[in-house]
């Protein structure tokens, strides 16, 4: 549960925004060895079942405010990590669009607004491994027992649904993405489809034990439809598990400038954000879902720094990760938005997006978002 604040009293919350995520992804700075999660504590064998915060949904901080390590050396810059730049489809689905240097998704053109190149899909995994790292390399929060059908939807590189496959050899794993960017050598129960999460879905009524939704904040315009598509598709006693973060930074000890760079991306990212009719919702998944009709729903929050400056061994390590990503994640956030929505010159956009990254590499600034991770049941009677 949430720590106390640091001395420099309560968390000051700007507007803002979140990096977003890979399988193998390149070492990020002082990161450690990205296979063990040294230092992440004996967590929960399952970190959001319900027992751990049962009854309505709510709102359980793990670690917010976040200790700044003391014998950090507060001067000067993060140095960049290195190493960011690590399908029954017809044709059309390839022809992807070109903007200012990255590539975006052809089918339902232009709407999703972040890319789906290589530089993305690593930033993607990076994403996947960090959470690995916080929940000790738990994919599945939900208790599900023996399943024999799960949908990762908005599946991305395809890495969580991989992973799963392998977990459970008995089931058989479907993800669905605008963009056909996962790997053709994957297991023989894993299965891709290109799908508009947004269409009426064509999946038949009960039919996953598992749905698994992450990082789709900017993807869904229509959240209580496309909750209630997934609550369509779950089996009666079947789970559904949601991980979003916000986009809203905090600092405890109020060490973001008022007149920041990163504070003026996050302004801009919110209003093109609504502009295109993309709520930011991820406070309130839970409550979505049990208007869903989900019932057992239970949710975990967790603050994670950007940046290696947090005391705490595993969110320093989180930290470094989070930094990684961001050496991509505000252009990948913000190139689009602020092109196609707010009008800026590629020029403009790509300055405000390294001023955004360089202030989030000063070694005095402490921030961090939230991420949500919550599940929900779907009754047996319905
Ligand atoms: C931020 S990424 C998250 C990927 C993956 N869930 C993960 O956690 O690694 C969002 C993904 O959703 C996909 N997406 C966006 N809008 C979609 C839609 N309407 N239907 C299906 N997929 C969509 C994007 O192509 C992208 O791969």
């Amino acid at each position: 549960m949430a720590s106390s604040p640091s001395a420099a009293g309560p968390a000051t919350v700007i507007s803002p925004n979140n990096p977003g995520s890979p399988s193998s992804p390149k070492n990020p700075e002082s990161a450690g060895n990205p296979g063990s999660p040294e230092g992440a504590g004996n967590p929960p064998e399952n970190p959001v079942a319900p027992g751990a915060n049962t009854g309505e949904a709510s709102a359980a901080y793990e670690n917010i405010g976040i200790a700044v390590d003391d014998g950090l050396d507060s001067d000067g810059l993060y140095e960049h990590s290195h190493g960011t730049d690590t399908t029954s489809l017809s044709s059309g689905v390839f022809d992807y669009q070109y903007e200012n240097g990255r590539r975006y998704h052809a089918y339902r053109e232009g709407r999703y607004v972040m890319p789906n190149d290589e530089k993305e899909q690593d930033r993607l995994d990076m994403t996947h491994h960090m959470y690995l790292i916080l929940l000790a390399g738990v994919l599945v929060v939900a208790p599900v027992e023996n399943p024999q059908q799960i949908l990762d939807v908005g599946t991305g590189t395809g890495i969580w649904a991989i992973d799963v496959a392998d977990q459970f050899p008995s089931a058989v794993v479907i993800g669905t993405d605008l963009s056909p960017i996962q790997p053709s050598w994957v297991p023989p129960n894993c299965k891709f489809q290109v799908d508009d999460a947004e269409n009426d879905w064509s999946f038949p009524r009960d039919s996953f034990d598992l749905i698994h939704s992450r990082h789709l904040m900017t993807s869904i315009r229509d959240w209580p439809k496309y909750i209630g598509q997934i609550y369509n598709a779950v089996k009666p006693g079947g789970w559904v598990q949601m991980v979003e973060h916000d986009f809203v930074l905090a600092s405890d000890d109020n060490s973001l400038a008022p007149d920041s760079a990163l504070r003026h991306w996050f302004d801009l990212y919110h209003t093109a954000m609504d502009n295109m009719g993309l709520p930011s919702l991820s406070h309130k998944v839970s409550e979505m879902l049990e208007e869903a009709g989900f019932t057992e729903v239970s949710q975990k929050v967790y603050g994670l720094p950007w940046g290696p400056w947090a005391k705490d061994k595993k969110l320093k390590e989180i930290g470094a990760w989070m930094l990684a990503n961001s050496e991509t994640s505000f252009e990948a956030y913000g190139l689009a938005f602020l092109t196609r929505v707010l009008d800026k010159s590629p020029e403009e956009a790509k300055d405000l997006c390294d001023r955004a990254h360089k202030e989030l590499r000063s070694k005095r600034v402490h921030v961090y978002n939230s991420h949500y991770f919550v599940i929900g049941r779907k009754p047996l009677e319905t």
